[in-house]
């Protein structure tokens, strides 16, 4: 049996100081757990435009359309705000998600106990707490047509359309049964049906996929609305929410603020199932490039070593292993173990990247 491939772009300013880091947890697991994967590592962003004059090549392009799970750093830098549009570092990402059609973007709100005092709530609403929003990533109002602004009388309207079709909404429920499946069974379906025909839609799609393909799985429903108050009131009645591009929008970086830094937070988009039944997944940290403290060693690797662990969960079915991961991290915080990005003022010295690389291995030990 050949291993699963894993293509590895660590991109631009912290992407490739983080990246090391898990390529020193990767590599633990080969030697200690024997899940050995065929690695490879290439350009994107700045790193593949000062490489090759274009922030993604078609070869690039290739082998992350036929690796078993791309997992990617971070794009961009000042170095590049002079470059035309057509060749930003955010075009490589931009392209990696659109030709693999990565639909369901999956954003966890994970609260470690350790950090629970780090969050705006109090304690008692996020410690321990574990939900999954999916929010619709290639449809929508941010792609609908007719969009523009036109001149109507004399005053100009501007336009945005929220257009989805059964067969795209059907396609990122299924995505949402099936990750509930793997954590507490239960679905939260989001939209605004008492004022948007595309809610109506979307409620009454996802309700015909829920009976008839998952009826394992529960299912509920609420206005968007109200749950962006429940997402604040008390966020532990949720387990998987799923909704559309605009309100998953809002409601993800919401949610991942309920849990505290940047630097904690993984995310994973997955696209159709593949012929050997694997989705199309590329896996990375929510937080960018971080020009500021790039070349440093101050940056946190925890939010891109949470996003291998959401890969060797949701792309290679090794549940158990990812729980071992997130269990390590969650003892180097319980242990006191703090980037600079972790520490309150007053918080005693910060470990480096490396640092925080050490911690997690020594706990995976
Ligand atoms: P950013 O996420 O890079 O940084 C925001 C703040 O959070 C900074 O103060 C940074 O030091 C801190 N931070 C971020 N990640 C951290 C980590 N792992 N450990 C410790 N501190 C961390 O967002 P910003 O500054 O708006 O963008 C910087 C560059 O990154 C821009 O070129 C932007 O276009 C790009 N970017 C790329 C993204 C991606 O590759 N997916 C996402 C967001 C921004
Ligand atoms: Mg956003």
């Amino acid at each position: 049996m050949t291993n699963p491939n894993l293509l590895i772009l660590p991109g631009d300013g912290i992407g490739p100081e983080v990246m090391a880091e898990v390529r020193r947890i990767i590599d633990w697991f080969g030697a200690k757990r024997g899940l050995a994967f065929d690695v490879s590592e290439d350009l994107v962003g700045g790193a593949a435009y000062d490489a090759h004059g274009t922030p993604l090549t078609d070869a690039t392009m290739e082998k992350a359309q036929e690796a078993d799970a791309v997992l990617l750093g971070a794009v961009g830098g000042p170095k590049y705000d002079v470059l035309d549009f057509s060749v930003k570092p955010e075009r490589g990402l931009l392209r990696l998600r659109k030709e693999m059609d990565l639909f369901a973007n999956l954003r966890p709100a994970q609260c470690f106990d350790a950090l629970a005092d780090f969050s705006s709530l109090k304690r008692d609403v996020v410690a321990g707490l574990d939900i999954m929003i999916v929010r619709e990533l290639t449809s929508g109002i941010y792609f609908g047509e007719p969009r523009g602004i036109i001149h109507e009388g004399n005053e100009r309207v501007g336009i945005n359309t929220q257009r989805y079709t059964e067969s795209e909404i059907e396609r990122v429920a299924r995505s949402a049964f099936e990750l509930a499946r793997r954590r507490g069974n239960k679905v939260c379906s989001m939209e605004k049906a008492n004022v948007m025909e595309s809610g109506v839609l979307w409620r009454e799609v996802v309700t015909k996929i829920g009976e008839t393909e998952y009826p394992d799985v529960e299912l509920s429903h609420m206005y968007a609305d109200a749950g962006a108050m429940q997402l604040c009131r008390w966020p532990k009645q949720f387990d998987v929410i799923v909704t559309d591009n605009l309100f998953g929008d809002l409601l993800s970086d919401a949610a991942a603020m309920l849990t505290g830094s940047l630097g904690m937070l993984p995310s994973a988009s997955l696209g159709a199932p593949m012929a050997n039944g694997r989705p199309k997944a590329l896996y990375e940290p929510v937080h960018g490039s971080a020009p500021d403290i790039a070349g440093q060693g101050k940056a946190n690797p925890i939010a891109c070593i949470l996003s291998f662990a959401m890969a060797l969960r949701y792309s290679f079915d090794q549940g158990a292993e990812a729980d071992r991961l997130e269990a390590a991290v969650e003892k180097v915080l319980a242990d006191g173990v703090r980037t600079a990005d972790l520490m309150q003022s007053d918080g005693g010295s910060p470990v480096s990247t490396s640092g925080m690389g050490d911690a997690v291995l020594a706990a995976l030990d």
